[in-house]
């Protein structure tokens, strides 16, 4: 087997320059950075150390001002914007901070919903939602609305939301940002359950301290610079 084919992203001298009017910020000062498929890794470091705009670029929702990205051994630069919402579709799955689940929507519905943008039928779309749903421990929630739904239970439809595509990759910008401690503890599990279930790549960003110690990798990041990538022996969930 080929080693390259056990990348998930390679940064090279990455560099993000935020121009606002004279005000020229730095966010990212050549990173470099190899991670590996099929990992849960986390992003941390104090705010505005540069963690959101990392993860735009890795998420291929930013570009950056200069240096080498290559995702899935693609080279992101050589895409137009087609290309790339194209390949942000297929291959990347998001979870955001405040859920940003569609209010009209049921629990099913907003599961649903990129996969009819998907063009999947409507009987692998029902299997996939109903299976995702129970996985995540919503099946006998599924007809409510997000207003219906606790902080928590929002997010498990967020997350059965990104699984349900089947991408490569997802992506979580501080995911337990509006969760108390125990509700983010317990969303954090879960997401460890669905990695090992589902064998995708998760990269989250934290300045929870709790939350870092579920990671079996840490990149921590300190005025746009990586300080240190640590690999830790991941909480096991099922023995070993
Ligand atoms: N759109 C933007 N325009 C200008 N500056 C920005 C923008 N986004 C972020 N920044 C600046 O870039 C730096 C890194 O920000 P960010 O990536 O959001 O850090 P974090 O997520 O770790 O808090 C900060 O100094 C922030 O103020
Ligand atoms: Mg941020």
């Amino acid at each position: 087997m080929s080693s390259n084919n056990n990348k998930l992203a390679v940064l090279h001298d990455v560099t993000k320059v935020y121009q606002t009017g004279v005000v020229k910020v730095e966010a990212l000062q050549g990173i470099n950075l190899t991670l590996e498929r099929e990992k849960f890794s986390f992003i941390v470091g104090p705010s505005g150390s540069g963690k959101t705009t990392l993860l735009n670029i890795l998420g291929c929702i930013d570009v950056p001002s200069s240096g080498r990205f290559t995702l899935l051994n693609q080279e992101i630069g050589g895409l137009n914007d087609n290309q790339l919402a194209d390949f942000r579709n297929h291959h990347i799955g998001y979870i955001f901070q405040n859920f940003n689940l569609m209010a009209v929507l049921s629990a099913y519905e907003n599961v649903e919903y990129p996969l009819i943008l998907k063009n999947i039928a409507k009987k692998e779309r029902h299997q996939r939602v109903s299976e995702i749903l129970d996985s995540v421990g919503l099946s006998k929630r599924q007809h409510h609305r997000p207003a219906e739904l606790s902080g928590g239970e929002q997010q498990r439809v967020a997350i059965a939301r990104a699984l349900a595509k089947r991408p490569d990759l997802i992506l979580a910008d501080e995911p337990t940002a509006n969760l108390d401690s125990k509700t983010g503890a317990e969303i954090i599990d879960l997401m460890l359950l669905m990695q090992d279930h589902y064998k995708t790549s998760f990269i989250f960003s934290t300045h929870d301290m709790e939350v870092m110690q579920h990671a079996n990798e840490i990149i921590t990041i300190k005025d746009g610079k990586i300080e240190s990538v640590n690999t830790t022996i991941m909480k096991q969930k099922e023995g070993v």
